[in-house]
């Protein structure tokens, strides 16, 4: 019994209908090429994959493959790329070359991350890790019918894909580092292929955005992107809000509740602070993807199986979180089929400029009056802004700037001593930093809300930095807990609300009620906003 066939009976048992399960006469229309000259394989992949419908042809030699490809259009190819006689990459590209619109899938032995990052480069559309369950060949297959069939439709609509299934909202991605080209060109191919993604990068570097930006360039742009932050929950609320909940599972779910990875089906989700999540959780988010198959809390029974693409972000090292076991090694592998890594800001100062007036002109545009003139920076304040560390990165450069606009006269021109940066101005050795010039300082209680906001804001930000990222070590160091840093990380814009991609008006049924006693402990000014004194 091959290692496929001994998993065929799991998937015998009948799976609740996924969102996107094709009707039969949709199914027959589907064109399916299987090569591989493993026979067994080969065999067992055909006969599942035609017991469900699809018009399937095997081939079990390169040659043969080869010539099967230049003459004939597939909508998708299961491809082994190590095929006697022919060179894999020669039978990718040939996929890939005569008919563009072919999905291609590798099978392949354990995939090492360059090997992997080079087909999908050359247009692959995602892996399948030898050996496979039919399940996990179900899923996958699944995954690409999909894609076909969105394809189908936009064609004949007489539509581009992009057009007609990118979204075309704005969303302004700015950079013109060859680091930060290197890694958004990267981002652009990745996009289009439906593979894990794994973003790396220093808080507030970009990687939720970068994130976003994937899902908008792929094929699920019309889906959801499900936000999850795995940091600011505990992780009994962390697992129900993601794997969802049945009635009675703990003492406050009074209802059967979907997770967010039912709510992401068909989209993408997106798993920030992946190292923060525990062990267990891990181990059961594996599960999701390998076979889409999800267990609500409290549940015995497959409750549904999503079609879900997963991006992953942490602003700490992975691979020193697999080693120090914080991160498991499988979920790593299966995460890290694309690694993206956002370059520091300091690291690319020539991206400063572009920055710091595209956030001037969006906040101007925001906060002031539409006849007040845009102030300009000067030469000197950019040569100074390039020459600060930026620890908090593009966040801290997008506060400061908001910052700047708050206080700037109309039509002034923004000076080194101007800019507020977090632990002093970097002086430039050839212009001493001229002394700050006196703001007009306004009514007192909006006065003071400003300096209150600022001064959090950059509390925030240093805090964060100084803990490398690590939520717990910065709550630990505030001395307040880690669900009251994240509140107020999501007051100033600094943090993406945990509950972002829910639907709107969606109950929040949590299994751990937030204790009051989470904002003890902390000064009035940072947890609640400005004290009660007065003047
Ligand atoms: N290249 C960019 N162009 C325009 N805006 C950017 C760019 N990079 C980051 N930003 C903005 O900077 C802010 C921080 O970015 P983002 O939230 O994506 O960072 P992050 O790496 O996820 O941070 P953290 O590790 O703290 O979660 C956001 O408001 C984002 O829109
Ligand atoms: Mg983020």
């Amino acid at each position: 019994m091959t290692h496929l066939e001994k998993a065929r009976s799991i998937s015998l048992s009948p799976l609740p209908r996924s969102r996107f399960e094709v009707d039969e006469t949709a199914k027959s229309t589907v064109r399916l090429l299987i090569v591989d000259d493993e026979h067994s394989l080969r065999e067992s992949c055909h006969s599942y994959l035609a017991s469900e419908g699809f018009q399937v042809e095997t081939c079990g030699k390169g040659k043969e493959a080869l010539e099967l490809l230049t003459r004939r259009e597939f909508d998708i190819v299961l491809l082994d790329l190590f095929m006697s006689g022919v060179p894999g990459a020669k039978l990718l590209s040939v996929a890939l070359t005569r008919h563009p619109r072919t999905i291609v899938i590798i099978m392949t032995g354990k995939p090492t991350v360059e090997s992997s990052l080079e087909l999908l480069e050359q247009g692959a559309w995602d892996y399948l890790t030898k050996p496979f369950s039919a399940t996990q060949l179900r899923i996958l297959v699944g995954r690409a019918v999909h894609a076909v069939l969105v394809t189908r439709v936009a064609e004949s609509a007489g539509a581009d894909v992009e057009a007609r299934f990118g979204n075309t909202d704005k969303l302004t991605v700015l950079g013109t580092s060859p680091a930060f080209r290197r890694m958004i060109d990267l981002a652009r191919k990745v996009a289009r292929t439906d593979a894990s993604v794994l973003i790396t990068g220093e808080s507030g570097s970009g990687k939720e955005l970068v994130a976003e930006f994937i899902h908008r360039h792929s094929r699920r742009s019309r889906e959801r992107l499900v936000a999850i932050n795995c940091a600011a929950l505990p992780d009994t609320l962390l697992e129900s809000e993601m794997f969802g909940h049945r009635k009675g599972a703990f003492t406050d779910a009074l209802r059967d509740k979907p997770g967010l990875l039912e709510v992401a089906n068909g989209g993408t989700m997106f798993l920030d602070e992946l190292t923060d999540m525990s062990p267990a959780i891990q181990a059961k988010l594996l599960r999701v993807i390998q076979d889409g198959v999800i267990r609500r809390v409290g549940s015995e029974d497959v409750d549904a199986v999503v079609n879900v693409r997963f991006i992953a972000a942490t602003n700490r090292d992975p691979r020193a979180a697999v080693e120090a076991g914080k991160l498991r090694q499988d979920l790593f592998y299966r995460l890290h089929v694309v690694p993206l890594h956002l370059p520091p800001l300091r690291e690319r100062a020539e991206d400063i400029k572009g920055l710091s007036e595209y956030f001037l002109a969006r906040f101007w545009a925001q906060h002031r009056g539409a006849g007040e003139a845009i102030p300009v920076f000067s030469e000197a304040a950019l040569r100074t802004s390039q020459r600060h560390s930026w620890p908090g990165n593009v966040r801290e450069l997008q506060n400061l700037v908001e910052h700047l606009v708050v206080v700037t006269e109309p039509g002034a021109e923004i000076r080194p001593g101007d800019l507020p940066f977090i632990g002093g101005a970097v002086p430039l050795d050839d212009e001493p930093a001229p002394p700050p010039r006196p703001q007009p300082v306004g009514p007192y209680h909006a006065a003071r809300e400003h300096a209150l906001a600022q001064f959090q804001k950059q509390y925030l930000s240093l805090l964060v930095e100084q803990a490398r990222g690590n939520m717990s070590k910065a709550a630990a160091s505030a001395g307040v807990e880690r669900s009251t840093l994240y509140r107020l990380l999501e007051r100033h814009g600094m943090h993406r609300s945990v509950e972002d991609g829910r639907t709107p008006g969606a109950d929040v049924e949590k299994p751990v009620a937030e204790s009051p006693q989470d904002v003890a402990g902390i000064p009035d000014a940072v947890a609640n906003g400005p004290a009660p004194d007065t003047p």
